[in-house]
């Protein structure tokens, strides 16, 4: 699907993503680059990976990786939207070879078991079942393999109010996004990751990204093109009825989120990564053996 501009009153029934897809928006930039780069890193990627990204949005971050790591790289989504501007993306910057994108459900992943190096995803995890996602994303990895997530978390700790607020911005961007989504804690990932059978885990926290991350994302977007997505934002929030009504109030749950001082300051970027055990032989009997 081509990024063809669309009446108002068809913008105004896109649902989030597809809106967001449609503003052009490369990335959910939560945690800036500096935390993707971080969570690369800790997975290994190089240029002999064939990795997977799940919920890969506009294939940003898959373009990125093949370009620098100059390795294979298969993005999937739901969204149909977000796949067309993806495959646009990739043939733009003539990586068709290295990165390929397709519709999919990451709950049901159209790939055989133990098919990729690395598998990683940022902020999608958070909207699905996470112990059902998580072994799905294990099972397509090979083992030896890396599995990383990317996601907003919540401090274990947090005063009566800001938690209330908390709670407020969830529901308001659940509402929005029409999927359920609720932060958790580092520990709470740690343990969904036990439970899908993964080890070796490690988790990074990242808080308060700083003004030069998004100076650095914006240089790499460039200035014209983040001035056009910000404008047509504003566009169809001031002009649109069907997009204020609905996606307004998500910047009053992002200030909670991201800005507000007594709020946001329990609030971070977390990584959690961990390995998929490699296969062990059980010796049976003498000359026989089973692969777990
Ligand atoms: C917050 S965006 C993150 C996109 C991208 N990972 C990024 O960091 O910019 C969440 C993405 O997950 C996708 N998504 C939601 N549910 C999904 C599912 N069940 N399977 C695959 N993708 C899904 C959405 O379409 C959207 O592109």
């Amino acid at each position: 699907m081509s990024n063809k501009r669309l009446s108002r009153k068809e913008v105004s029934h896109l649902n989030y993503y597809d809106f967001t897809a449609y503003l052009g928006m490369p990335l959910f930039q939560f945690g800036g680059l500096k935390v993707a780069e971080d969570l690369f890193r800790r997975c290994g990627i190089d240029e002999k990976s064939h990795v997977l990204e799940v919920g890969c949005g506009t294939g940003f971050m898959a373009c990125r990786i093949a370009k620098e790591k100059n390795c294979r790289i298969v993005g999937i989504d739901i969204s149909e939207r977000m796949i067309g501007m993806a495959k646009e993306r990739a043939k733009s910057l003539g990586i068709e070879d290295k990165v390929t994108f397709r519709m999919a459900d990451a709950k049901d992943l159209p790939f055989e078991d133990n098919s990729f190096d690395v598998v990683f995803a940022q902020f999608v995890t958070v909207l699905l079942d996470k112990k059902k996602a998580l072994t799905e994303y294990k099972r397509v990895l090979k083992p030896g393999g890396f599995l990383g997530v990317v996601e907003i978390f919540r401090d274990t700790l947090i005063p009566y109010e800001a938690s209330r607020d908390i709670l407020e911005a969830e529901k308001i961007l659940s509402e929005a996004i029409e999927l359920d989504l609720r932060l958790s804690t580092p520990t709470q990932w740690k343990s969904w990751f036990t439970d899908a059978g993964v080890q070796k885990i490690q988790t990074a926290e990242h808080k308060r990204v700083p003004v030069r991350e998004t100076l650095k994302f914006i240089k790499i977007v460039g200035v014209l093109p983040t001035f056009k997505i910000v404008f047509r934002y504003l566009y169809h929030l001031f002009f649109n009825v069907g997009v204020r009504r609905r996606f307004l109030p998500t910047n009053r749950a992002k200030k909670i989120l991201l800005r507000r001082r007594n709020t946001a300051k329990y609030i971070g970027v977390m990584i959690c990564v961990g390995l998929k055990p490699a296969k062990k032989n059980l010796v049976v009997s003498r000359g026989s053996s089973i692969n777990l």
